[in-house]
């Protein structure tokens, strides 16, 4: 059997972590500014975390959900109390796309509607409820597309409230920081008013938390910038540091009954135990403080570059735009200057989501780096 080629590889192959770093099969050290695509939280290999799952696989691996998994409440108790997310309840899930999917579920069931309205440059996931609000038409099937789905201008909140108007919409979804669509973000002002018009026309506000949540930006959660309190939050990625778990953030508002949702392996011992040590790394190390601190230094420094057109984002999820395609300079910077970094859709921006105990020496580091991979690529130097 042969693997089902949908990746456009990297011919390089990590075997190893060490926080901040990977080593490949050859021994190479690279910075890892990347983190496996913003999954990399408290850094790779962390010897707490390490330890704490190799216990716990010494112990139980697995159990189904239809038992006691105290790990579970453990869980949801570190959780609400890191994210000031206290009286709202934890639905265990497996992946960004899943807690996409239960969410717009959640929001479906509770108003007996089924319209989304979702956000022009959005990306949710790719099963069948997540990619239909993802605004990308090449990779949503045939069977995808008979989700009832509105797309709006990100920011428009008039094009909003005419839509609520209809009165046939369960949810509003959007990412607290567009990712994949090159690190947009969504302004104070507007998740505010989405919020309020959510409010007044009873409909769920969704957002999605997972690659901009889990303390990327410097609070738990981008969208507390805007002081706003969504119906429903959705986690991934950082959560177990590269062990797949996921949550559905949900409001007290909503009422649980047996059988509205369910899944084999959410929430199962290792997935928990992964995600209990990666928020008890982030309260010891600090690292949500780290991440902003170390983001804004990068900032600073990356001001003095002078092809980076606009930088955006905050804390360590930041977008580099250059007025000219990025994929020479990620090349070299990968292939010569030993630094992964991230693409985007759009070609013009280089997308940064280390882990967030990078320190301002790694910062440094990769801006020296940066500057020089500028250099090569504007000299032409190499032949990529
Ligand atoms: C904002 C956002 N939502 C959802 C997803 C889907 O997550 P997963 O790939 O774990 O299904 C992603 C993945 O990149 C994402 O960035």
């Amino acid at each position: 059997m042969k693997l089902f080629d949908v990746y456009p590889l990297i011919d390089i192959e990590p075997v190893k972590g060490e926080g901040c770093y990977v080593i490949d099969k050859n021994g190479e050290r690279y910075l890892d500014l990347y983190g496996g695509h913003a999954v990399i939280s408290i850094g790779h290999s962390h010897p707490y975390y390490v330890k704490k799952l190799s216990d716990q696989l010494q112990l139980l691996g697995f159990y189904s959900n239809s038992v006691i998994i105290s790990l579970q409440e453990e869980l949801a108790q570190k959780l609400g109390r890191l994210s000031g997310y206290d009286d709202y309840f934890l639905f265990l899930s497996n992946s960004g796309a899943e807690a996409n999917e239960n969410a717009l579920k959640l929001a479906s069931f509770y108003t007996q509607k089924s319209k989304v309205i979702a956000f022009k440059g959005a990306f949710h996931g790719r099963s069948s409820g997540a990619v239909a609000v993802t605004d990308n038409p090449s990779i949503s099937a045939p069977i995808n597309f008979n989700q009832h789905v509105t797309f709006l201008n990100f920011g428009d909140i008039n094009a909003v409230e005419l839509e609520l108007q209809k009165q046939d919409t369960c949810a509003v979804i959007i990412e607290g920081i567009q990712g994949v669509n090159g690190i947009v973000e969504p302004s104070e002002k507007f998740l505010q008013d989405l919020s309020a018009m959510c409010k007044k026309y009873k409909v769920v506000l969704i957002l999605d938390e997972i690659q901009s949540g889990y303390g990327r930006t410097g609070k738990f959660f981008a969208h507390q910038y805007s002081g706003i309190k969504p119906d429903i939050i959705t986690v991934a990625k950082g959560m177990g540091n590269g062990f797949p778990i996921a949550g559905t953030i949900i409001s007290p508002e909503f009422k649980a009954k047996y059988g509205l949702l369910g899944t084999t392996f959410g929430g199962n011992h290792l997935a928990c135990t992964a995600a209990i040590a990666v928020l008890e790394i982030m309260e010891d190390d600090q690292l949500i403080e780290n991440a902003e601190m170390v983001g804004n230094y990068l900032i600073e420094k990356l001001k003095a570059i002078p092809e980076i057109k606009a930088i955006r984002g905050r804390g360590l999820m930041l977008g580099l735009e250059f007025d000219f395609p990025i994929n020479k300079l990620r090349d070299v910077l990968i292939r010569e200057e030993k630094v992964f970094t991230g693409s985007s859709s759009n070609k013009n921006v280089l997308r940064l989501l280390p882990p967030l105990n990078m320190g301002t020496c790694e910062a440094d580091l990769f801006v020296n780096r940066l500057a020089c991979s500028l250099r090569k690529v504007m000299d032409a130097t190499v032949n990529i």
